[in-house]
């Protein structure tokens, strides 16, 4: 079977059956929920053909489902809505649903299903560059299909503030837009003197956040702070230590600012100005009343601690509250937040710079993203903390395929750097994380994020032995579902196909010092080659 992730247990029985044969519906009322994924995964019904019945078991765990699939009709059984959905997503991509012209008559077979991990996120980072409504709803559709459950939605940074927050109208009006972007890489210094703008009302986020539930996905919000807040000193300049105004930066890192010699591009927002952590509170209202998840992303990454240590405010405070040093300060803002997310039934999440500060409150959760061990994840798990996993070298698909291939994610052990398998219980899941300084459109975007996205899948959901040929197979598979949907994935020349050690130093040398863009060319020539056209192209 071509379902990835690969379920638990697939059990063979015979005969087939034609998913294009099927006639009626009957949902079990608990699980009504499904209801949307139905309608729109078996869109014509034929007049005389099979029911699928879609049937409650509270023996089932949260996601798993029973899926038996026999020559005269199709049984779903679910404890949970989503669990149904899965169900309905394996159907779906086993019999190539959404491909016109495709033989969708799949083998008769019981399939036993659950995942390895709670959380199976993506993050994409709509902050560096926006794409848009229809676009995060194609990633939503995809995501579904993958059994992936959470989306993480980066929608502040440095270069731009994309959520309407009404209170504050000049974090949209001013911090939506700049004036360019930086070009050529992270060695770059020029930009392409094109202003780029972009951001979600409140009306679009909450259309954003149902279509993702009736998929079975959650949405994480990510509001980044105390640093990456440069968007929003834009706005309003009093939120930092230095009151000092400044344009909506649109260069990515620190090249442009060092080369060019401008001063005071990377600062931190003032923890120790009252108004400051009111701003905080009133947006974490405003961003809570639209995302239903118990869940609330601080960022908290790369804080540039030594504005603290100038500010007067910020003295103050550490004095007022007895805090040992910049990392007690880090944490304590860390824990103000947590303690008023926890009065909205929610929990502070935050990249692993989160726990320098031996203070902090060890029920937020830390995200591992670091290229390095990071001892105060080993520290934090110790202590009773949970992780979700996005180690740069498996997840962090903004890289070239030649530096980190597609195996990295597949062959993924969460047991690395300091985590030992007793953690377990405190390792929540994965992440695959799409940051998009020098990823301009969806073009690149989905070429960076599939097939990376089944490898994340299967890391996240798949518990047996791992044999990358096996799923490759699968990959290979899918790709009529994905050209299904117009995705520009990397051709298995790009990704799949062992580099020598002559290409992949050509292409690192590119990826790093000049050309961003030569594995998403070559991909191009190969998909020319073999006559695949996408749509807007
Ligand atoms: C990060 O990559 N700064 C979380
Ligand atoms: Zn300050």
């Amino acid at each position: 079977m071509n379902i990835i992730p690969k379920p638990l247990k697939v059990l063979p029985a015979q005969g087939k059956l034609d998913l294009s044969n099927v006639s009626k519906v009957n949902i079990d009322e608990r699980l009504n929920e499904c209801q949307t994924l139905i309608s729109e995964v078996f869109k014509t019904r034929a007049a005389d053909g099979v029911t699928i019945d879609i049937k409650y078991d509270s023996s089932l765990k949260e996601e798993g489902y029973r899926l038996k699939i026999a020559t005269d009709g199709i049984e779903i059984s679910a404890s949970t809505a989503r669990g149904a959905i899965w169900a309905i997503q394996s159907l779906r991509v086993a019999g190539k649903l959404d491909v016109s012209g495709a033989d969708h008559k799949v083998k008769c077979c019981v399939i036993e299903d659950e995942p390895n991990y709670g959380w199976r996120g993506v993050l994409i980072d709509e902050a560096r560059h926006f794409y848009g409504i229809d676009f995060i709803k194609k990633i939503i559709d995809l995501m579904g299909m993958h059994k992936l459950n959470v989306l993480h939605w980066h929608l502040t940074d440095d270069q731009g503030w994309r959520i309407e927050i009404k209170k504050y109208p000049l974090l949209t009006e001013i911090g939506s837009k700049r004036s360019q972007s930086n070009i050529n890489g992270w060695r770059g210094i020029d930009g392409d003197g094109i202003p780029h703008s972009g951001y979600y009302t409140q009306e679009q986020i909450k259309e954003v956040v149902a279509y993702a539930l009736e998929r079975g996905i959650s949405i994480l919000p990510e509001i980044d702070m105390p640093a990456h807040f440069a968007a929003a000193f834009a706005a309003y300049p009093w939120l930092a230590c230095r009151d000092i105004k400044c344009e909506v930066p649109w260069y990515f890192g620190g090249k442009v600012p060092l080369s060019q010699g401008i001063k005071d591009w990377n600062r931190t927002a003032c923890i120790g100005n009252p108004e400051t952590m009111q701003f905080v509170y009133d947006v974490i209202d405003e961003v809570c009343e639209l995302f239903p998840y118990p869940f609330y992303h601080i960022g908290g990454d790369e804080v540039p601690t030594e504005e603290w240590k100038k500010c007067p405010k910020c003295n103050e405070l550490m004095k007022r509250e007895g805090l040992k040093g910049v990392n007690e300060m880090h944490a304590w803002f860390n824990n103000k937040i947590q303690s008023y997310l926890k009065g909205k039934g929610k929990r502070l999440i935050g990249w692993n710079e989160v726990l320098m500060g031996s203070n902090l409150d060890r029920t937020v959760i830390a995200q591992y993203w670091v290229p390095i061990t990071d001892k105060n994840v080993v520290k934090h798990i110790k202590l009773g903390g949970d992780v979700i996993i996005s180690k740069h070298r498996n997840f962090y698909f903004d890289f070239a395929y030649a530096v980190y291939p597609l195996r990295n994610t597949y062959e993924f052990t969460p047991y690395i750097s300091g985590i030992k398998p007793k953690h377990r219980e405190h390792v929540l899941g994965v992440e695959g994380a799409v940051w998009t300084e020098w990823i301009p459109d969806a073009y690149k975007l989905e070429f960076l994020l599939f097939p990376r996205m089944g490898a994340l899948a299967e890391a996240g959901w798949s518990s047996g032995k791992k044999d990358y040929k096996e799923f490759v197979s699968r990959v290979r598979d899918f790709e009529p579902i994905l050209d299904a949907f117009d995705v520009n994935y990397a051709e298995e020349e790009i990704c799949i196909v062992k580099s020598g050690l002559m290409r992949k130093a050509r292409i690192q040398k590119n990826f790093f010092y000049g050309d961003q863009d030569i594995e998403l060319k070559e991909n191009a020539a190969i998909k020319e080659r073999k006559g695949k056209r996408r749509k807007d192209r």
